[in-house]
């Protein structure tokens, strides 16, 4: 075994020399189903569910660990974390659609984001969506109304934002005073908010929600963030009585995307924030709620990899050598976006020294289009199948068809086995909903006020 750092637990060598996931050739893998290719390690994605409630019942029996599913939303993803014992964070109907058809319960089901639509909002409450996550007053009547409609008394959080600096990327920190997000605290709006809530007849206020960012490896931002929350739970309970239930404290924490990067454990994650809540409850004299947090990167971050073919190889004597692979931002957008660092490997080539610097790009074209600048790799020719790993988070989320590119196959291998989850798209899908210039009548649209 080797690279557990980063890659798979499972994965290692084999005799052929190739890199191999839980008894599965990446290089079978890829001559199977093609490249690019996104592998996820089933025994990863299970262990890290695992930790999660492990380490969250040792401080705790009442919580939820909520899977945050933007990392990566797929029906099988949602089945397993489901086999798990987790629930589930959607933040869009199309999020909540791939949960439901899981099978996931809707009382099992956390409905975010900053501008839900009535549309999205009526579908989940058709649904019976468990909890929505209220991040604006004009959500909270539309939220009261659509109850008021159904008959129905809707379970909420509301969503605050603390304005802690949670030092990460500033694309990925959201609980800064200046946010799009949630209920600041400043002026009293949290407060006033609560209050609202508390008073609207068709809505359960049961308690607050903040997530304060993504990719958070220091861990005093969420004790931070906690002191502030329950401080606003402390106020509103002596104005109006707030009785805090659900106590969510988002997800955020880091993960290793080179053997560089030092997160914390998720031990050392769940004792911060258990015992961040129960501190700053007790010394409030507030009894203490359930503890919700949403992980997302950290479930399915390091499960998987993807899986690209070397083409062309371009060398600029005494600048860089370009190692060009078949996919790039249309598959992980990450670098590009956030200056993401990764590492590489040559999957046929795992146990040639990795003696060569190169730079890998994309197919696609921008110059920008580059996933790993300076990758230490074994002496590349076109052909190798080269492997970034730690791609199973926000990667196939964010995949987008720039360029005319079709999404990636995704396959889940466990014991030795490979299932495609995800199929890849065709060509034809690429057009599957253009229409031809000829094919349909002309809408004639009347201009206001003829
Ligand atoms: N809860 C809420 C309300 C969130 O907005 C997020 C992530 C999470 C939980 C999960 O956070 P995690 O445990 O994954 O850090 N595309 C960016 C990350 C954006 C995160 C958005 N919100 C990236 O690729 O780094």
């Amino acid at each position: 075994m080797t690279h557990t750092l980063v890659y798979p637990i499972t994965s290692g060598h084999n005799q052929a020399g190739h890199l191999e996931l839980d008894g599965c050739d990446v290089v079978d893998l890829v001559r199977e189903f093609g490249t690019p290719l996104i592998i996820y390690e089933e025994k990863t994605i299970r262990d890290q569910c695992r930790r999660y409630m492990e380490a969250m019942r040792e401080h705790t029996a009442d919580f939820e660990v909520i899977y945050a599913s933007k990392a990566f939303s797929a029906l099988a993803m949602a089945q397993l974390v489901l086999e798990e014992g987790l629930s589930i964070d959607v933040s869009s109907a199309g999020e909540y659609y791939v949960a439901k058809t899981a099978g996931f319960p809707s009382e099992h089901i956390f409905f975010h984001g900053n501008n839900k639509t009535r549309e999205e909002l009526e579908y989940a409450l058709d649904g019976g969506v468990g909890f929505v996550v209220v991040d604006g007053f004009q959500e909270l009547a539309l939220v009261e109304e659509l109850a008021a409609d159904r008959g129905e008394c809707q379970k909420v959080l509301l969503r605050i934002t603390p304005g802690v600096e949670a030092h990460t990327h500033s694309y990925v920190e959201t609980g800064l005073v200046d946010s799009k997000f949630g209920f600041g605290l400043a002026d009293g709006v949290a407060l006033e908010a609560i209050r609202e809530a508390l008073m609207a007849p068709h809505l359960d206020l049961v308690g607050l929600h903040a997530h304060i960012g993504s990719q958070i490896f220091r861990l005093d931002a969420f004790r931070k963030a906690i002191a502030i929350l329950v401080e606003l739970i402390g106020q509103a309970h002596a104005s109006f009585g707030f009785d805090c239930r659900y106590l969510n404290i988002g997800g955020g924490l880091g993960i290793r995307y080179t053997e560089e990067d030092l997160p914390s454990s998720i031990g050392e994650y769940a004792a911060v924030k258990v015992e961040g809540v129960r501190e700053e409850m007790s010394a409030m004299g507030l009894p203490m709620p359930r503890v919700l947090i949403e992980p997302g990167r950290s479930i399915v971050g390091k499960a998987g990899i993807t899986a690209y073919r070397v083409g062309n190889i371009k060398e600029i004597p005494g600048i860089r050598t370009y190692v060009c692979v078949d996919g790039g931002m249309s598959d992980n957008i990450r670098p590009m976006l956030y200056g993401a660092q990764y590492s590489g490997m040559l999957a046929n080539k795992a146990e040639a020294p990795a003696d060569t610097v190169v730079t890998v790009a994309g197919k696609h074209c921008e110059s920008s289009d580059v996933l790993i600048k300076d990758a230490r790799i074994a002496r590349p020719e076109p052909g190798d199948i080269l492997v970034v790993p730690a791609t199973g988070a926000y990667c196939y989320a964010m995949a987008s068809n720039y360029n005319g590119t079709p999404r990636p196959a995704v396959v889940l291998v466990n014991d030795g086995r490979a299932r495609v989850i995800i199929e890849r798209e065709t060509l034809a899908d690429l057009v599957a909903k253009h229409r031809p210039l000829r094919d349909q009548p002309d809408r004639l649209m009347e201009p206001i006020g003829r």
